[in-house]
């Protein structure tokens, strides 16, 4: 009678069980460090490939596709239970300040002492994740200290208030945040 339940009937009966636990305990736990990570992956990859596809056409162009797609990917990648944004001390969208749930975190990366990805558990019950963005070479045609006329003519005309130029190769430049909003049980 027993010996139909080989050992391999046990691994595997053990192994759906570990899985099925695995599945419903993450269905319940606020998400891990790694699984924020994850989740703010798209709209990071996708902000990088419009830059990349607008700096094809120039830095006039590309500029275009910045002030284009940032905010529209930002909303489309935002749902009932994740918010993804960039925030910045220096902002060039007025939109980006440092939110208040951020400030601990982006004040660290700002005087140096801390550089490494952080999970907030906040106050509402979401979990936050936050990323530290810094300058590279890339950035700083639009970024940084000398711009061509063009550039800073469309800055001028776009974006009034800006203050993200001035910045430096390595300097800290903002962050990338994620909320991750905990789905509302059944009444
Ligand atoms: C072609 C010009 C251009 C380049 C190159 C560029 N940016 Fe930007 N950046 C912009 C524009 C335009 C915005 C404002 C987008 C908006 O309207 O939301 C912006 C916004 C940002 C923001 C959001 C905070 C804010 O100031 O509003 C961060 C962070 C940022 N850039 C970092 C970088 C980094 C890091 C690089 C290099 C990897 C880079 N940028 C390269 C044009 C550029």
């Amino acid at each position: 009678m027993l010996s139909s339940v080989t050992p391999r009937k046990v691994i595997i009966l053990l192994a759906s069980g570990l899985l099925a636990f695995a599945l419903n305990a993450s269905a319940q736990q606020p998400p891990s460090e790694a699984q924020l990570a994850e989740q703010l992956k798209p709209f990071k990859v996708l902000l990088k490939g419009a830059l990349q596809n607008g700096l094809t056409g120039g830095t006039l162009a590309a500029m275009e596709a910045c002030q284009l797609m940032a905010p529209a990917l930002q909303t489309n990648l935002t749902s009932a239970v994740v918010e993804v944004g960039r925030a910045s001390h220096r902002p060039r969208n007025p939109a980006n300040t440092v939110q208040p749930w951020m400030q601990a975190a982006h004040q660290g990366y700002l005087n140096g002492s801390d550089s490494s990805p952080q999970r907030l558990e906040l106050a509402d019950g979401a979990t936050g994740y936050i990323e530290p963005i810094y300058v590279q070479p890339g950035c700083l045609q639009c970024h940084g200290s000398v711009l061509a006329p063009e550039v800073r003519d469309y800055l001028t005309a776009n974006y009034p208030a800006d203050q993200a130029t001035g910045f430096a190769l390595g300097d800290y430049r903002g962050l990338f945040w994620l909320k991750s909003i905990p789905p509302k049980r059944p009444q």
